[in-house]
């Protein structure tokens, strides 16, 4: 008997440049994912709407999305890339799913309320079932892994509770998803100011390095890392030189890590140097991306053509779904 994939599903939202962070905590899970599974990748268009993006924007960013995701290592062939939108079985399977969501639960989710503080003038009805459409994103697909971080914890619990809900009032459909990473690969990267935030979309862009950013670019933003005066031996690693270390790990050599540890460790360290290091070493690892991404999105009809593509195979097994949801429900006429 042949076994069949594990289907995955994951929404990657297309607002701002993507970043060392993404790169690190999302994509290269994606990139692994996509040997192992049968993955579905989508741009969360809809889901972007609760902010009113100008449709320009809105455009430009899902095409540099798509693009950046390809260029870092998504490959077309192996997993079902698309634009949520084009997928309008999601909207009814949506529609049906919010009849089993209670006002009360969808108040009380924690990214709601955060939003409910940070932009009262528009809490609309989108953003309190934000957690229904990704339930229904990913239970349309019938995934069973959703490689999310840990901010995203609730909504896969919501979208687990919704799945229970429908099977047990209507008969048995939906698998229960479970979040999933390769333990290894959960790095947090700080940004680059010392502070001791995640490097992020809203962070200081001088202290966040995206994928888009041009040799000089990353240079400039090496050069200018928080370090210490640090380097007494004995004395604990400052977190921002530890977070240097760790950025280190990930682009370097093995042996230029260890020789930086030392140096720390002997008191002999120089910034400067390890900095410039870093600088030549991140160079290297971005710039295939960067132009790759450019090279992409200088071609929109080949994106267009992915993610047509990627939509026609989405909607195949959401409509499947959806059909099984429809006459569970009784809504089988004829
Ligand atoms: N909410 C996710 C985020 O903010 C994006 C998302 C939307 C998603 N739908 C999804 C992630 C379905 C996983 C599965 O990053």
């Amino acid at each position: 008997m042949a076994t069949e994939k594990e289907i995955v599903v994951s929404g990657i939202r297309p607002t701002g440049y993507l970043h060392l962070g993404n790169y690190f905590g999302a994509i290269r899970n994606y990139i692994r994912m996509q040997e192992e599974f049968n993955c579905y990748f989508f741009v969360a268009d809809w889901h972007s709407l609760t902010t009113h993006p100008n449709p320009k924007d809105l455009q430009a960013n899902v095409m540099r999305v798509l693009a950046e995701n390809i260029a870092s290592g998504l490959d077309p062939e192996k997993v079902t890339l698309y634009a949520q939108s084009h997928v309008p079985e999601i909207a009814e399977l949506y529609l049906l799913m919010n009849m089993l969501a209670y006002k009360g639960e969808l108040e009380r989710v924690p990214t709601f309320k955060d939003k409910v503080r940070l932009q009262p003038e528009n809490v609309n009805a989108g953003l309190l079932t934000y957690p229904v459409l990704m339930s229904v994103d990913i239970l349309i697909q019938r995934a069973v892994k959703v490689p999310v971080g840990k901010d995203q914890g609730q909504h896969l619990e919501m979208a687990r509770n919704f799945a229970q809900r429908f099977n047990e009032r209507y008969g048995n459909l939906f698998p229960e998803p479970e979040a999933f990473n390769y333990g290894d690969n959960l790095v947090r990267i700080l940004s680059l100011d010392g502070k001791g935030g995640k490097m992020s979309k809203s962070e200081n862009e001088m202290a966040t390095i995206y994928l888009s950013d041009s040799d000089e670019q990353i240079r400039q933003k090496l050069r200018k890392a928080k370090t210490d005066s640090g380097g007494v031996p004995g004395e604990p690693m400052p977190e921002s030189v530890a977070n240097l270390i760790e950025i280190m790990k990930l682009v370097s050599t093995p042996d230029t890590v260890q020789f930086y540890v030392d140096a720390f460790n002997a008191g002999s360290i120089r910034y400067g140097d390890m900095k410039t290091q870093l600088g030549e070493d991140m160079v290297k690892f971005i710039s295939p991306i960067r132009e790759k991404a450019a090279a992409l999105q200088a071609d929109p009809t080949y994106l267009r053509k992915i993610m047509k593509e990627g939509a026609e195979k989405a909607r195949v097994n959401a409509a499947q779904t959806l059909q099984q949801a429809r006459n569970l429900i009784g809504l089988n006429y004829y």
